[in-house]
């Protein structure tokens, strides 16, 4: 790709944007992102851009609509100033929970948010472990979806925990589980879930052995913890001696943290694709940085080499 490379960022994550760029020996681009008086987001960028490959890092976590909002505005402004090449970083994509319709009268909201990315003028999407990997389709320009399981299963691996088996905590979750299973040479156990209404999980079924194991849930994210917090107690009831979690995404909406704080859970493992503030220390949460892997991401679309690599 013709065209200097640029990093900016909104205010979702500038920790995680500042960690890229130092990665790359790079600082961000200099760009003013506020608010008007009247409540609307305001966006000034304060680089030259024309010409440049840019990536705007902006993973739409809490408040979601707001730092949609400027990721769409930043992309706008990108294009205005004549930007070569525009790369939406989206580290955490919001809204991926409503990817398709439960009901009758409801929205698919990760498609509408799909199409605001490319409205906006995005040329591509960086992102990673997306609620369903179907929402890559959402998209009609090239999406590069990134794995954060090699990062977590290295972490679980060096653990050396005795006699490992990994959990899905449901049905959906079951093809992420298994590969995580394969990375560190574990057995498989699958919980059935069920939600009686929006935001509460309630443990089903399991199946698999987990009598006198070290039990490992791994999942996308994590919202209320409740999915989380069930499944520890349903593998304490069921005879695993410990259990620990690995969720790419740590939301921790609402109490999640005080939840998992008195759960049954050693150890709770995220990464930094949302900003962790080290407030609950008894929730005993662990993140692993995800810099060095977009680093080399962005280095790689950047040159127009093939990311194949950054999957193993
Ligand atoms: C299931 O749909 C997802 O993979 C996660 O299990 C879910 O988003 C976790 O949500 P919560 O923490 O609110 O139970």
């Amino acid at each position: 790709m013709d065209g200097r490379l640029l990093i900016f960022s909104g205010s979702a994550n500038p920790d995680l944007a500042r960690e890229i760029a130092t990665s790359l020996r790079m600082t961000v681009g200099r760009a003013m992102v506020g608010q008007f008086k009247n409540g609307e987001t305001r966006i000034k960028l304060h680089d030259n851009v024309r010409g440049c490959d840019v990536f705007v890092i902006q993973p739409t976590c809490i408040p979601v609509d707001h730092h949609l909002m400027q990721l769409l505005l930043l992309i706008d402004a990108l294009r205005r100033a004549s930007a070569r090449r525009v790369t939406a970083v989206i580290p955490y994509y919001g809204y991926a929970k409503q990817e398709k319709k439960t009901a009758g009268r409801e929205p698919i909201s990760a498609k509408l948010v799909a199409n605001l990315i490319r409205t906006a003028g995005a040329d591509r999407v960086l992102t990673m472990d997306l609620h369903a990997p179907a929402i890559e389709g959402f998209f009609d320009i090239p999406v590069d979806h990134l794995q954060a399981a090699p990062l977590l299963s290295d972490y679980i691996h060096g653990l050396n925990l005795p006699n490992p088996v990994v959990i899905s905590p449901d049905a959906g979750g079951v093809g992420r589980a298994n590969r995580f299973r394969e990375r560190i040479g574990a057995g498989l156990a699958i919980i059935a879930k069920q939600r009686p209404e929006p935001d509460t999980a309630e443990v089903l079924e399991m199946v698999g052995d987990v009598e006198g194991k070290t039990a490992i849930i791994v999942d996308d994210m994590i919202s209320t913890g409740g999915t989380l917090v069930e499944a520890a107690v349903a593998l304490i009831e069921r005879g695993a001696s410990k259990v620990y979690a690995c969720a790419t995404h740590g939301v921790f909406a609402a109490d999640a943290l005080e939840h998992i704080a008195h759960s049954e859970l050693i150890e709770t493992i995220v990464t930094n694709t949302i900003p962790q503030s080290p407030t609950a220390p008894d929730a005993r949460v662990r993140v692993i940085s995800v810099a060095p892997l977009f680093a080399e991401a962005i280095m790689r679309i950047h040159k127009d080499l093939s990311l194949s690599a950054l999957f193993s």
